[in-house]
Formats: C-alpha cells, structure tokens, sequence
C-alpha cells in the first residue's frame, strides 16, 4: 500500500472521532458564522485562506533549516524560525476554520495534520528557546525535527486537498461534467419568482443539475452543487446577504452574490460557477463560460 493509501484507509478510521468530535464542536463554539470566521475561510478573497498563510511557516522554516547548516548564516534562521512561530497562529485559526466545516474523512485526516503541525511548533518554540539561551545546538536539534514533522504533516494536508478535495471547488468540478452547448432551460415564465429553481442539463453520460433563479426578466443560472461540498443549491433560497441579493446553500449556508456568483458569506471561499445566459424566443437558454469548454 503506498504512503497515501495508507492516509485513506486512516480517513476511514472512526475509532477517534469521540475526540475529534467534541475538538470540531469547540472550535465551532469559539468560531462562530460571522466576520472573523469568514475572513479565516477567505471568503472575501474567493480563495481558501488557510492555503496562502501556510507558505508563510513552511517557507520559512524550510528557509531556516538550509541556513542552520551554514554557521554564518546562523541568527538570520533564528529569525526565519520566530517568522514561522508567529504567522503559524493565523495560519492555523484559518485551517481549524475550514477543518470544523469539512466532511468527515478530512476531519480526520484534518486532526493528524493539526496534531502534527502543534507538536511541530513546540519543537520550534523550543528551538528559539534554546537558541536564547545560547544552547545552539539543542536549538538546531529542536527546529530540524519540527522541521520533518511539519513536512509530514504538509504531505498530510497535500492529500486532504488533493485526494479529498477539501479547499476545492466542487462547483469547478461539477461544471466539467456539462455540455459546452447552449441548453435550453425552458420558458421563462415556468420559472419561480424569487426562489432557485431546478434545471438539469446535458452533460458527459449524466444529466446535471443548476440552479436557475429569476428576478422579474432576468435569470440567474448556476451550477447545481455548492462550491463548498457540493450542496444542492436549487434547494436553497434567495436573501440579501451584506447588501447583495444573494443565493445561499441549503446544508452550510454558503451565500453565492446572484450577480457573479462570488461568496459573500462562507463557510464556502471559492466562487460558485455561473453559466452565460441569453433568451431565445421566451426561452432561457444557459451556457458554460469559455474558461470550462
Ligand atoms: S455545501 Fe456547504 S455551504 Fe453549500
């Protein structure tokens, strides 16, 4: 079995969730829906947060562990290592964020990985402890094992993104499955006022569902599955969400702006897709944008 084989079977493993779920419920309590939480999950930057702060302490303490071996260069690693000891706090506000809002396997995989990266930083906090003290080589000792766990637990998080999609859009995903034609979505007037309403169209093999929302003449039309884990957004509804009229997700409450399909409140931080759309003869037809054909 390989190494990330290895990682799957762990994520099937429920043996620890009497903790881990009790740790999703507390940081759920101290992080609750609103500003700070959304900022962590880089909802206002339509991008996973937790991602970009992370260069910060891997980068830096990779950094440091190249200038430990050259004696010189010594203190200026000392001051890579306390760069990564500091931004590593945001860095994991922003991962504990997304990890109490992911599905199960993440979270278990998630919980590896934050178990990891806090032992890691001990490690760290140690090394500038000791590198104070004068103690330079227990300093050096300290930071290069953090340093190999911190790599460990990089690879972890490598696959909760690319192996379970966690971060991912699920609406990019979903949007691959459609035609690249115009699809007919039906007369206009069949569709509600005000509320999502289901269509389906074409797609590889499947048939794919959007969502489709008018206002008066104009209509809205989204991919189907939520960005964050692929909720049915037609089940949803319509609300004005920090002045934008919005559409928001049925299962986390995700709200997608009706005008570019950008998050205006997370738990999702990645865009939810939106198709081209043009009336034909009182029909509302709806088509992938170019960056999917
Ligand atoms: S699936 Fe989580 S907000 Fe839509």
């Amino acid at each position: 079995m390989s190494l990330m084989g290895f990682l799957d079977r762990l994520a099937d493993v429920s043996t620890f969730d009497k903790v881990i779920e009790p740790a999703r419920s507390a940081v759920q309590a101290v992080l609750k829906p609103g500003a700070l939480k959304d900022a962590l999950h880089g909802t206002w930057l339509g991008h996973p947060l937790h991602p970009v702060l992370v260069q910060v302490p891997v980068g830096s303490w990779a950094s440091a562990g190249l200038l430990d071996a050259i004696p010189p260069l010594r203190p200026a690693a000392t001051v890579l290592i306390g760069t990564g000891v500091v931004v590593s706090v945001p860095a994991a506000m922003s991962g504990a964020a997304d990890w109490s809002e992911q599905e199960v396997g993440v979270r278990r995989l998630g919980a590896l990985h934050a178990v990891a990266n806090t032992v890691a930083l001990g490690f760290y906090v140690g090394s500038l402890v000791a590198r104070a003290k004068g103690r330079g080589t227990l300093g050096r000792v300290l930071s290069y094992t953090g340093l190999g766990l911190a790599t460990g637990s990089a690879a972890v998080g490598g696959h909760m993104s690319y192996a379970q999609s966690s971060g991912a859009s699920h609406a990019a995903t979903a949007a691959r499955a459609l035609t690249s034609d115009w699809i007919d979505l039906g007369p206009l007037d069949d569709l509600p006022e005000g509320r999502p309403a289901l269509r389906t169209a074409p797609g590889s093999g499947v048939t794919a569902p959007l969502a489709a929302v008018r206002r008066g003449g104009r209509v809205d039309v989204f991919v189907g599955a939520c960005s964050h884990l692929a909720g049915p957004l037609y089940e949803g509804s319509v609300e004005e969400v920090r002045g934008h009229a919005c559409l928001v997700c049925p299962w986390h409450d995700s709200a997608f702006d009706l005008d570019n399909g950008e998050p205006r409140r997370g738990p999702a931080a990645n865009p939810q897709e939106k198709l081209d759309v043009r009336m034909e003869a009182g029909h509302v037809m709806a088509r992938l944008p170019a960056r999917h054909q």
